[in-house]
């Protein structure tokens, strides 16, 4: 895995400096397909046997990095790797912070295979370790964060997404004197910062992209948190009508077909098996662990945070690129 630390953080830069021209432009899916590509060809360089084992796009999907999909120019060694090429497309169409590609890695076998769904996601950083249970109520969790820190309900700072399915987790929190940062998109870069940056956010709690959980987890992992999660049906994460059933009932199928389990609570260590991560974020936008893609004058420099889980280390690369 160690060798591979540079060529995963220069595929991450590559995404990156490929959705940077097409900031603002609006369309999320010219970005997502750049990114798409730009990542594929880097990956395609690398000695080793990659498979997607979670990422945005299932075979019939194309052009993105469908689930499944093999990549490296080498037999061994047997990667898993989970993508996303940007994380925050919506963001970087509409110049907002916060954007990035961002990707993650481990041995062969190590991380949650599932198809691209909803999940629910809880994180906290090391001193709150072993007091999260999904199972209980987010009202318990809170509770229970907030003494294992040792600071009042008050003092404590949720980050979530801003989207209408979070409406009773916020109320939830709210009403508890939690103080709730909800972010427009990217609850990568939120879980990362629970753990990063402790004084930021204490917790992470959201209904969002699997493929961006398992990413997140290999970073929680390698930061020393902890995290929780549920797979969810389109049905319980959008609600309830015909379109919204058929979805769900293929999921459930595809979930059948890859061995997970709807509706049952994965643990940190059955996310991701092994120590031996990698996570590498590269900011597309500029946001609030990394700088954006930035010209200056006649060299483009990008921030990459790498983290690597054997080693326990997180570089913050700048790179000057002539393009
Ligand atoms: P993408 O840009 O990769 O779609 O992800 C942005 C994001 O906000 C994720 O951080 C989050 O997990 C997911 O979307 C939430 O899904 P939705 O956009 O459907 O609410």
């Amino acid at each position: 895995m160690k060798t591979l630390a540079y060529p995963f953080f220069r595929t991450t830069e590559q995404a990156a400096l490929a959705a940077w021209p097409l900031i603002g432009c609006g369309d999320k899916n010219r970005i997502d397909g750049v990114a798409v590509q730009a990542m594929r060809d880097a990956l395609n360089q690398i000695d080793m046997q990659g498979k997607i084992v979670i990422g945005e796009g299932e075979i019939d999907h194309a052009p993105m990095l469908y689930i499944g999909e093999m990549l490296g120019n080498a037999q061994s060694p047997k990667i898993d790797i989970a993508v996303d090429p940007i994380e925050g497309t919506r963001m970087v169409a509409m110049g907002q912070n916060n954007a990035l590609a961002v990707m993650a890695c481990a041995p062969e076998g190590s991380l949650l295979h599932a198809p691209d769904m909803y999940m629910k996601k809880l994180v906290v950083g090391k001193k709150a370790k072993g007091v999260i249970n999904l199972a209980a109520t987010l009202e318990d969790n809170l509770c229970n964060i907030a003494k294992a820190l040792g600071k009042p309900l008050e003092r404590l700072r949720m980050v979530t997404l801003d989207k209408p399915r979070h409406q009773e987790a916020i109320a939830v929190a709210t009403r508890l004197g939690v103080k709730v940062i909800a972010l427009p998109d990217g609850d990568v870069a939120a879980s990362v910062m629970t753990c990063l940056l402790e004084n930021q956010y204490d917790v992470m709690y959201s209904i969002g992209g699997a493929p961006e959980g398992v990413i997140s987890a290999c970073a929680v992992k390698a930061l020393g948190g902890e995290m929780q999660i549920e797979l969810l049906d389109f049905c319980q994460a959008k609600g309830e009508s015909p379109e919204h059933r058929q979805i769900a009932d293929s999921e459930h199928r595809r979930c059948a077909e890859m061995g997970v389990e709807v509706n049952r609570i994965y643990s940190l260590n059955e996310i991701v098996k092994s120590e031996n991560v990698l996570f590498s974020a590269t900011g597309v936008t500029g946001g609030d662990i990394l700088q954006g893609v930035r010209e200056e004058g006649d060299v483009v420099r990008t921030q990459t945070l790498l983290i690597n889980g054997i080693e326990r280390t997180c570089n913050i690369i700048d790179s000057l690129h002539h393009l």
